[in-house]
């Protein structure tokens, strides 16, 4: 027998290797679940997903195979195993090899059963020694290398071990609201709060929201009456809170299953692709380019884009950002002010494009970086940006 926890997260482990999110996979399959299966799931589809390298390294070193040469179901079984066996402390011996050994079963995969059930048996918690750097943080090593060009060698192993970590969660309490909930701290951004002590923390009566995400809207300095055009909006995070300051929003998606999340908002809803002319007539007095990223700053909570993204992407991903931002600087009123932000790490997709953005002799007023380990939330990147006259 498998239990509820173990069956949801190797269906969704198999499913994320066909291309989905795990975040979005464990949030529409967990509902049913007890808190506490639900709970175990998150961990184990998480955990396996943060830890790959260390737990393919594990299969190898108690099984003699690499977990590259088995089929991907028993390969999946032996992570979840090991996983429990090594990286958490309150599950029972038992339970991680039975019921890896039985989704083996499940998958109909019979013939692995006794393969599966000979390695966990070998598994215990002894330290190893990495074979690599890139083990020891579990990134690709090429990604490695290129965060150590584009950080340092002194800051990879905090950002790389951030990354590892469980996001704190945060919601968003409109500033001048009042917050009665003992679970909930003020931040340093107005608005965002940090959640203690809350195991679900969608169970909250307000948005749940990052805190580096709650970072970006402020800049744009929206004032009552203020025209507002955010191109790139769902699920719409940012046009809520944007809601705060003015009712003149619009907001714009390219994507109508996404922008559909939106329509409790009660603004104007546009589905059109930003990356072409957009269908206004009128400009704006501020406008936020939310771009469409790779990611790679959201990795803690979205840990399969690690093995997911490619060093080509990045420059496909700045062609897109670039001809977003050119449309939509069209539409910017003199004096304007446009905020640029995305939840990439990479400088091919922030300052690169900042620099592309200038040669159109458009001023840059100010430019933000928050670095997971180094600021709290997610790793965000943001340019304040304004046309003739300053904002
Ligand atoms: C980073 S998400 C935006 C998050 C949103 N601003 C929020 O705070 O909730 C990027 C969005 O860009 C949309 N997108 C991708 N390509 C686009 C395009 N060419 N034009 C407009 N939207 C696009 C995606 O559908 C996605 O919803």
């Amino acid at each position: 027998m498998v239990s509820p926890a173990r069956r949801v997260a190797f269906q969704i482990l198999h499913d994320v290797e066909k291309g989905e999110f795990a975040a979005d996979l464990l949030f529409q399959r967990t509902p049913h679940l007890s808190r506490e299966d639900a709970g175990l799931a998150t961990e184990l589809v998480m955990g396996v997903l943060r830890y790959r390298p260390q737990l393919d390294f594990a299969i190898q070193f108690f099984g003699g195979r690499p977990a590259a040469k088995l089929d991907p179901e028993v390969a999946n079984a032996l992570r979840l195993g090991v996983y429990q066996l090594r990286y958490l402390d309150r599950v029972p011996r038992h339970a991680a090899v039975n019921e890896s050994v039985d989704l083996v079963k499940l998958a109909k995969l019979t013939s692995a059963s006794g393969l599966v059930n000979a390695i966990l048996r070998k598994v215990d918690k002894r330290q190893l020694n990495w074979p690599s750097k890139s083990v020891e943080l579990c990134l690709p090593e090429w990604l490695m290398l290129k965060w150590i060009s584009n950080f340092g060698s002194d800051r990879i192993e905090t950002i790389a071990h951030t990354l590892l970590q469980t996001p704190e969660s945060y919601v968003r309490v409109p500033p001048g609201n009042v917050v009665i909930h003992n679970t909930l701290e003020p931040t340093e951004v107005p608005g965002a709060y940090l959640v203690r002590n809350e195991p679900n923390s969608s169970d909250l009566p307000c948005r749940v929201q990052d805190i580096s995400s709650q970072a970006i809207v402020p800049l744009l300095r929206i004032e009552p009456g203020m025209t507002v055009l955010d191109t790139c909006a769902a699920p719409g995070n940012k046009t809520a809170q944007a809601l705060e300051s003015t009712t003149q929003v619009v907001a714009c998606d390219a994507s109508l299953p996404r922008l559909r999340a939106l329509r409790t908002l009660g603004c104007p809803l546009v589905v059109a692709d930003a990356a072409t002319a957009l269908p206004f007539d009128r400009r704006f007095d501020r406008i936020l380019v939310d771009a469409p990223c790779s990611g790679t700053g959201t990795i803690r909570r979205n840990p399969e884009i690690k093995w997911r993204v490619r060093h080509s992407d990045f420059q496909v991903q700045q062609e897109r950002q670039v001809r977003i931002l050119r449309h939509a600087l069209g539409l910017l009123k003199p004096g304007g002010r446009l905020v640029y932000s995305t939840c990439s790490l990479e400088p091919e997709e922030n300052e690169q494009v900042i620099d592309i953005v200038r040669r159109w002799g458009i001023t840059v007023l100010e430019t933000i970086r928050r670095t997971p380990g180094y600021e709290p939330g997610d790793g965000f990147f943001a340019a304040v940006l304004t046309s003739q006259m300053s904002a």
